[in-house]
């Protein structure tokens, strides 16, 4: 195991020894989901080694919290860490690469996004189908270590169909409305210019963001389902005539949070039947 890691994790486990099933990571505004957990541990960033990042963006809280969603083992990362905040590559995956040692597997990334594709409203839902990473470094850059994963992985499905599936459902069944779309994620921290934008809705992009891809393709390496739902805060830039603040990103994570709260709580309960039964033809097989 990566040394780095092995230094988190065994910090985390003279605390507790909860083994997740279902890894989540709260984006911008959406860290309350973490109140519905039945809480059974929680690790404050900063008890970790100085090298584990700690967000420095205001209303991103820093910390796991571990306990059972309708019955389901998760950890949340309430608050992440963003490229844009200085942190290395390695650093921005840490928590990813954590949270997969501690028995994850699966992960749900939520964050907030600018929309781009002309269904999306300011606090639409949508589903991440794709997504384009090339505009920040691969996290998977430097020596590959076999025992992780492969050298050249494969991206082809990263938000995994099944799950996706699984989620649509939730959201019809919790009557949540879902759109979907394909994702970026730019360096930031500034928003795009009108120009940008205009690019990107070229190029097939619904969803702008500064942060998910990273974490997605280490994810998607080390072996774990992944999937992602973005929250809409906001017009991308030059599609409404308004100037966009760090405010309605906010505003918009507060006033969905109760929408995302049902999606997350319907799809992690069938995700996880989902996982325990594939595991049960597997071992049956
Ligand atoms: N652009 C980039 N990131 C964002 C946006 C945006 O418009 N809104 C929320 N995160």
């Amino acid at each position: 195991m990566n040394n780095l890691v092995r230094q988190c994790v065994e910090i985390i486990r003279q605390k507790t020894d909860f083994v997740p099933s279902i890894a989540i990571v709260l984006g911008s505004g959406l860290g309350d989901f973490a109140m519905t957990v039945d809480k059974v541990a929680e690790v404050s960033y900063e008890e970790l080694p100085d090298f584990f990042p700690i967000s420095t963006v205001e209303n991103h809280e820093g910390k796991f919290v571990m306990g059972y969603v309708s019955g389901v083992p998760v950890i949340c990362m309430q608050g992440r860490v963003h490229y844009y905040e200085g942190y290395t590559p390695d650093q921005v995956v840490m928590p990813i690469r954590v949270m997969r040692e501690l028995g994850a597997e699966v992960l749900i990334v939520s964050n907030a996004a600018g929309g781009i594709k002309d269904t999306y409203r300011p606090g639409t839902l949508a589903l991440i189908t794709d997504h384009v990473a090339l505009f920040v470094p691969n996290p998977l850059q430097g020596p590959n270590d076999p025992e992780y994963g492969l050298r050249f992985p494969d991206m082809t499905s990263i938000y995994d169909r099944r799950l996706r599936r699984i989620i649509q459902d939730a959201a019809f069944s919790s009557r949540v409305i879902l759109d979907q779309g394909v994702y970026v994620q730019l360096p930031g921290p500034s928003f795009e210019t009108p120009a940008e934008i205009r690019m990107l809705e070229r190029l097939g992009i619904d969803l702008v963001g500064m942060s998910t891809c990273m974490e997605t393709i280490v994810a998607n390496y080390l072996g774990m389902k992944v999937c992602g739902i973005s929250l809409v805060t906001n017009y991308a830039a030059g599609i409404s005539a308004y100037p966009i603040t760090q405010e309605e990103v906010d505003t918009e994570g507060k006033k969905a949070a109760e929408s995302f709260k049902q999606l997350m709580v319907e799809s992690v309960a069938k995700i996880y039947e989902y996982i325990e039964s594939d595991k049960n033809l597997s071992s049956n097989a």
